[in-house]
């Protein structure tokens, strides 16, 4: 049975995909950060271990013996990044380093690291494919883009059999309630009003997080060493037409809608052009409507996993 370690397995997709991993044995190596929740993990058979990717005593100890490592531990809200800077450097760079590192120590035959189409920066019309220069913008895509060379520093200089992966905006349940979908879900669902950022015309391309976890299981078992690969949304639109769709699915109007001060430095629009994926038999299987559609009633469902994280319990 395939041996496989999550970093950042207790998060919102790493959780997805230790979920929907057929027969393997999993590991989840998770810090617990205020995004970490071992409670998306209740009912899935794996070993938790409680600990940091910059820990390189822990992962000599914990990465021996896996034939796959996946890493999603970051650092992953942009805005908390305009506040602070210093742990997403830290995880998302260092953190990568050592834990590329430990794998090259140990032998692990495969790797992926998670990225996203945050790194390219921001792009008015058409979309970037795997060649595009890096040109992040926030301290997060920085600090996720040096995450990436380093993944790519080893491929190329050690042979380290590294794959990147770079998605667009996820969406699905066990989401942290402070990314736009569950945070205007779960206030609109409580009746309270939602923060529109700017004039909501900034456009983002929509991708169930199911849908990544099967790109990243496809890049993981067909990549290349040191390749890029993209995994593209279904559904492109802007911040007032998500709204719209919200407010819709949650039975609410525009007038819960506070227009705010944009985010600082705020990309206008993300777009990937997924060809080289598809090469590889990859196609989504969610449409952004179905996918909305469950994602609320998972909400609704589930106020006992997210109250407590928006201090409503
Ligand atoms: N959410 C998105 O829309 C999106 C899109 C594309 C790519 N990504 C990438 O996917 C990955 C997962 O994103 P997410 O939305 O699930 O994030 P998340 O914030 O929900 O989860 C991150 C997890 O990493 C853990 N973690 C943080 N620092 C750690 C450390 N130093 N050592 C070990 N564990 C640590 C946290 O406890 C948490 O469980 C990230 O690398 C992110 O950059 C996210």
């Amino acid at each position: 049975m395939t041996r496989v370690l999550v970093t950042g397995g207790a998060g919102f997709i790493g959780s997805h995909f230790v979920r929907t991993l057929p027969d393997a044995k999993i590991t989840v190596l998770d810090k617990l950060t205020y995004a970490g929740n071992r409670a998306n993990l209740e009912g899935v058979d794996h070993d938790f271990v409680h600990g940091d990717i910059c820990d390189p005593g822990l992962l000599a100890e914990v990465v021996p013996g896996h034939d796959l490592v996946v890493n999603f531990a970051a650092e992953s809200h942009v805005d908390r990044s305009i506040d602070g800077a210093a742990d997403f450097v830290r995880t998302n760079v260092l953190g990568a380093q050592t834990l590329m590192q430990a794998c090259l120590d140990a032998g692990v035959p495969r790797v992926v690291q998670v990225s996203t189409d945050e790194v390219y920066g921001t792009i008015e019309t058409g979309s970037w494919d795997e060649n595009a220069a890096v040109n992040p913008r926030s301290p997060y895509s920085a600090a996720k883009a040096g995450g990436d060379m380093i993944a790519r520093a080893y491929a190329v200089t050690h042979g380290l059999n590294v794959s990147i992966t770079r998605c667009g905006n996820n969406y699905g349940p066990y989401q942290y309630p402070e990314k736009v979908v569950p945070l205007f879900v779960t206030n609109l669902l409580e009746g309270r009003r939602v923060p529109l950022y700017g004039d909501g015309g900034n456009v983002r391309d929509w991708v169930h997080v199911d849908d990544h976890c099967r790109g990243i299981r496809l890049v993981a078992e067909l990549g290349e060493p040191g390749e890029v690969y993209h995994i593209a949304g279904t559904a492109e639109m802007s911040n007032r037409e998500l709204t719209g769709r919200l407010l819709d699915a949650c039975g609410a109007t525009w007038d819960s809608v506070d227009f705010v001060d944009d985010r600082k430095g705020h990309d206008r629009r993300y777009s990937l052009d997924d060809t080289r994926l598809r090469a590889l038999g990859y196609a989504p299987r969610w449409t952004f409507e179905q996918g909305l559609a469950d994602t609320v009633a998972w909400y609704r469902d589930n106020p006992t996993w997210w109250k407590p994280l928006r201090g409503w319990a």
